[in-house]
């Protein structure tokens, strides 16, 4: 070892001062900016021109912002929208000052303005993020990309990890995003569903991928409101998780429904033929279309993987006593042949029709606007359960911010934790949930369409 002398020892000391802020002084220079603008994307086939659309870092989907278990998600949103807008991180478990609701927990970001948001990821699993801001038409636009929260240990081993955002478009015939964003024909129905399917803002996207590989892909339904049922060939699995959530064991993977916002991750083994094709397909009631294509090559191994084990759980807490938690219910109304006849808006009782020209086709438990009062005010870390009655003929994506809760079926036996259920016409669904996460957390239809109109409230936990 050499001695110093002084200046050197000065020098030498402010060095490795200077070295070990470093990483804080880089990354608060260097925290990263999602930007939304207006931008342009190839959706259609190539013989259409280019898509005008509104776009994360002017992409759609929007760049897949990927981090690790435990970590903090760092960054600023800057708005250069012709529009205020704001961005929800979907299905985190997030402090709510961070969850991204334009006129509740933040105010919207004007364009030109920003917005910093800075939150912990406690839990493991497949995340999106979107406007919150109308989001009917925002992200009808093309806003929206995958947020991946890769396992702090225990993720399994794959030869590839792919995200898959599904999407439908609704497009003129010049391939462009047909306005009418308010069409009260589609809020009071089944919302804007598209005419033109895209993974990953592809109409058709491909990738090789060898015989015997295994893959783990990550299916988000960023559609306003088509509730996509899916299949496979040529692909043979296991679902993991659902809205990010490990199951507690994998299942073998059949028909999957996801209704908007739902994600699942699955574990699939490529069992076509070198030379084949496996497929992604969406079922629709005239058929099954490939949604995404791996074409497949010679085999990476001679024989198929053993079964995965379960992904490792995240640390959500466990339901209290259901016969003692506190409950609510949640009528559904409204809609198309729903024959409701009118409901309070603005603390008014209102007919359907005056309700109808201010926007307003659904209600719950008789109110069309989410009123000063929370469904439910309940303590921190009590256990809630609410029944919800669709009362409706069309189908809901039903989602809660910020808390996953499990479906408590007839026997009381508890369904996988979720951040969004489907609700079929006429299905009355009980979900229950620790109410650990202090703050107002919507609870509303995830068509979006749906709870622009009217089927969307808030709770309070404190
Ligand atoms: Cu993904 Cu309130 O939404
Ligand atoms: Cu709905």
């Amino acid at each position: 070892m050499t001695r110093l002398n002084r200046r050197q020892f000065h020098q030498s000391l402010l060095a490795s001062a200077a070295a070990a802020s470093l990483p804080t002084f880089a990354s608060a220079e260097a925290t990263p900016i999602l930007n939304a603008r207006v931008s342009s994307a190839r959706l259609a086939p190539a013989k259409y021109p280019e898509t005008r659309i509104w776009g994360y870092d002017g992409l759609t989907p929007g760049p897949v912002l990927r981090a690790r278990q435990g970590e903090r998600m760092t960054l600023l949103f800057r708005n250069d929208l012709p529009q205020a807008s704001s961005v929800h991180w979907h299905g985190i478990r997030i402090e709510n000052a961070m969850d991204g609701v334009a006129g509740m927990t933040q105010s919207a970001v004007e364009p030109g303005a920003d917005f910093l948001y800075d939150f912990a990821l406690p839990d493991a699993g497949t995340y999106w993020y979107h406007p919150h801001n109308r989001t009917y038409e925002q992200m009808a636009r093309g806003l929206y990309g995958a947020l991946i929260v890769d396992e702090a240990t225990g993720a399994p081993e794959v030869d590839l990890d792919e995200v898959l955002l599904l999407d439908d478009w609704r497009l003129t015939d010049e391939a462009q995003i047909a306005e009418g964003f308010g069409n009260m024909r589609d809020w009071s129905h089944g919302g804007r569903i598209g005419n033109w399917i895209t993974v990953n803002g592809d109409g058709a996207w491909a990738r090789d991928v060898p015989r015997h590989s295994r893959m783990r892909l990550r299916l988000i339904n960023t559609a306003n409101a088509r509730i996509f049922s899916l299949d496979t060939k040529g692909l043979e699995g296991w679902v993991l998780a659902l809205d990010g959530m490990p199951l507690e064991a994998p299942q073998p993977l059949g028909d999957l429904v996801l209704a908007p916002a739902q994600r699942a991750d699955l574990i699939v083994d490529v069992i076509a033929d070198e030379g084949e094709e496996a497929f992604l397909v969406s079922v629709e009631s005239d058929g099954g279309y490939a949604i995404a294509a791996f074409p497949v090559g010679g085999a990476v191994r001679q024989e198929r993987l053993a079964e995965p084990t379960a992904l490792p759980p995240n640390p959500v807490p466990a339901l209290g006593d259901l016969g003692t938690a506190r409950h609510a219910e949640l009528r559904m109304e409204g809609g198309a042949m729903g024959g409701m006849r009118g409901a309070m808006m603005g603390g008014q009782m209102t007919d359907m029709r005056d309700m109808a020209a201010q926007g307003k086709v659904w209600a719950f438990n008789g109110m069309a606007d989410m009123g000063d009062t929370p469904l439910i005010d309940a303590s921190r870390g009590e256990t809630v359960r609410i029944t919800m009655t669709n009362d409706t003929a069309w189908p809901h994506g039903m989602h809660l911010h910020g808390h996953h809760f499990r479906q408590i079926a007839a026997d009381g036996t508890l369904g996988p934790m979720r951040d969004t259920v489907l609700m079929t016409r006429g299905e009355t669904v009980e979900i229950a949930f620790v109410a650990d996460n202090p703050g107002d957390w919507l609870l509303h239809c995830h068509m979006l369409e749906h709870s622009a109109g009217g089927m969307m409230t808030w709770l309070r936990v404190s």
